[in-house]
C-alpha cells in the first residue's frame, strides 16, 4: 500500500475505510514504539519483541480488549470466547482449551482431508478454466467448519448450513463510524439493524442444532464433533458446563473466527507460490511423498507445505491488529501510556518490519524450517498473537491450511494470469486481495 500521510482527518477516515493498512507509514516499519494523538483519542503502536511481551503476557491484567472491538463484534457473536472479558472469559477460556489440544485437533484430519478431496476434485473438473480462488477458499474452510462442527449440518444438508452461514458472515459488516466514535450503544447503527435478520436467523438454526443434539448424546449415539464436545465440556475446576447460551455463542464465535481467516491464509499462500517456481516445485514433491495410499495426508510428513503457510501468514496475516485499551497508566520504553487509552500491535507492521527482518518483503519459507526457525524472536512473528488471549484455534487452523493445501497443489497447478488486477492486501475483516484472486487451473 502506498505509504503517503493521509492529509486532514477526512482524508484520514476515508483511508481507515478503504483501506487501514494504507495508514502505515514509513517510520512505523522501523521505530520500535510510536506514540500517536488523533481522532482515535492516544494510540500507542508498539513493535519491540519485548515491549509487546509486556503488553500480551507480562502485564496482560493490566490491559483488556479495546472497546471498539467489541462494539464490532459483540452483537454477532455473543458472549464467546473472542469477545468475552474478565471472570466470564476465564470461565470459557478455561473449559474450551481442551477442545483445541494438539490430541482432538488430530482427530479432525479425517474431516479436513475429506474437505480438501472434495475441493481437489471440483478444481480438476474445471481444470482449464480460471477459477475464482478466494471463493474456492471460502468454500473449503467452510466445508472443514461443517464437517468439524456440526458433522454435516442440519438436516444432512450441507448446503442449507452454508447458506445460513454464508449470510450470517455478510451480515458482520463494515466498521461503523458510530462505534469508532464511541457512540453509546442505545444509539441505532443501521448496519446492526440491517443485520438483525441473519443474526436472528442463523441462531435459530444454531439453537435447534443443540436441542437435536443433546437428544442424540442422551441416547449415546453423537458424532465427536465441536458441538458435543463443547456440549460435554467441564470447567476443570468446578465440573459446570457451558450454558447452551455459551455453546451457542461460541459456535459462532468459532466460524466467525476461524473461516475468513484461514481462507485468506490459503488464498495468499496460492499466490505467494504462483509467483515462486522454487518454493511451489519443492513443495509439489513433498507432497508427492507425503500422500498415503488413499491420497490423504497429515501435517506431520508436511513441513515444508507447513513453512509455506507460516511464511505467508508473516507478509499477510490476515489479523493485522492486535488492540488493547490500558486497564492503568503503563510504560513501553520511553513512552507513557496513559490509563484508557490504546496500545496495538500490528503484525502486519511488525513482520516487515526493517529491524526484526532480512529481506521483509521478500517470499522465503526456509525461514521457517530448522535453526532459522529457531532464531526468530518469539513476539517478533504473531500471526495468532500470544499470551493468554492468543488464538485458540491455531493448531487446528495450521493443520487445515496445511492439509488442504496439499490436497490442491497435488491436484492442479494455478497460475496468475498476466491481465489480473494488482494483487495488493486491504484490510476488511480481514487481510485479502483487494480485488479477488482469480488463477488459470492446469491439470497436473
Ligand atoms: C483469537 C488469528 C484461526 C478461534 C485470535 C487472535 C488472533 C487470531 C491474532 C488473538 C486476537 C487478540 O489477541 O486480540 C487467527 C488466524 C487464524 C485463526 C490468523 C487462521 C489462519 C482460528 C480458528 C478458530 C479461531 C480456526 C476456531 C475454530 C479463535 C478464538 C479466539 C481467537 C475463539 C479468541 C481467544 C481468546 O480470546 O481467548 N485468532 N485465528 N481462530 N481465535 Fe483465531
Amino acid at each position: 500500500p502506498p505509504l503517503r500521510r493521509p492529509q486532514g482527518l477526512f482524508e484520514f477516515l476515508r483511508t481507515v475505510r478503504a483501506n487501514p493498512l494504507a495508514t502505515w507509514m514509513e517510520e512505523h516499519f522501523t521505530a520500535s514504539v510510536m506514540a500517536g494523538e488523533g481522532v482515535l483519542g492516544r494510540i500507542t503502536v508498539v513493535s519491540e519483541p519485548a515491549l509487546i511481551r509486556h503488553v500480551l503476557v507480562e502485564n496482560a491484567a493490566g490491559y483488556r480488549k479495546d472497546d471498539l472491538q467489541r462494539r464490532v463484534l459483540a452483537p454477532g457473536l455473543g458472549e464467546g470466547l473472542l469477545t468475552a472479558e474478565g471472570e466470564a472469559w476465564r470461565l470459557q477460556r478455561r473449559t474450551l482449551a481442551p477442545i483445541f489440544s494438539l490430541r482432538t485437533v488430530r482427530g479432525f484430519e479425517a474431516a479436513m482431508n475429506a474437505a480438501g478431496e472434495r475441493l481437489a476434485r471440483r478444481l480438476v473438473r474445471r481444470a482449464g478454466t480460471r477459477i475464482d480462488v478466494a471463493q474456492e477458499m471460502t468454500r473449503v474452510t467452510l466445508d472443514v467448519l461443517e464437517r468439524t462442527i456440526f458433522t454435516n449440518g442440519p438436516q444432512n444438508d450441507p448446503d442449507a448450513l452454508a447458506r445460513a452461514i454464508t449470510r450470517f458472515l455478510e451480515s458482520v459488516g463494515p466498521i461503523d463510524p458510530l462505534d469508532v466514535f464511541g457512540v453509546p450503544d442505545f444509539v441505532p447503527r443501521l448496519g446492526r439493524l440491517r443485520a438483525r435478520p441473519a443474526i436472528r436467523y442463523f441462531a435459530e438454526i444454531v439453537e435447534a442444532l443443540i436441542a437435536r443434539r443433546r437428544a442424540v448424546m442422551a441416547a449415546g449415539e453423537a458424532p465427536q464433533d465441536l458441538l458435543t464436545l463443547l456440549l460435554a465440556a467441564q470447567d476443570p475446576e468446578t465440573g459446570e458446563g457451558l450454558s447452551d447460551l455459551d455453546v451457542s455463542a461460541n459456535i459462532v464465535t468459532f466460524i466467525a473466527a476461524g473461516h475468513e481467516t484461514t481462507a485468506n491464509a490459503l488464498t495468499w499462500t496460492l499466490y505467494c507460490l504462483s509467483q515462486d517456481p522454487g518454493a511451489l516445485a519443492r513443495l509439489e514433491a513433498e507432497v508427492e511423498a507425503a500422500a498415503d495410499a488413499e491420497g490423504r495426508f497429515t501435517i506431520e510428513r508436511l513441513p515444508f507445505a507447513k513453512a509455506v503457510i507460516e511464511e505467508t501468514l508473516r507478509l499477510f496475516p490476515p489479523a493485522a491488529i492486535l488492540s488493547r485499551q490500558a486497564l492503568k497508566p503503563d510504560r513501553l520504553g520511553r513512552v507513557k501510556v496513559p490509563q484508557g487509552s490504546v496500545v496495538m500491535v500490528s503484525p502486519y507492521v511488525l513482520h516487515r518490519h526493517r529491524a526484526l527482518w532480512e529481506d521483509p518483503a521478500a517470499f522465503v519459507p526456509e525461514r521457517f524450517l530448522g535453526a532459522a526457525r529457531e532464531a526468530i524472536p518469539r513476539f517478533a512473528y504473531l500471526p495468532f498473537g500470544a499470551g493468554p488471549r492468543v488464538c485458540i484455534g491455531q493448531s487446528f487452523s495450521l493443520q487445515e491450511a496445511v492439509i488442504v493445501l496439499a490436497h490442491v497443489v497435488r491436484a492442479v497447478r494455478l497460475a496468475l494470469p498476466g491481465d489480473h488486477p494488482p494483487v495488493i492486501p486491504v484490510q476488511r475483516v480481514t487481510v485479502r486481495p483487494q480485488h479477488g484472486l482469480r488463477m488459470d487451473a492446469m491439470r497436473r
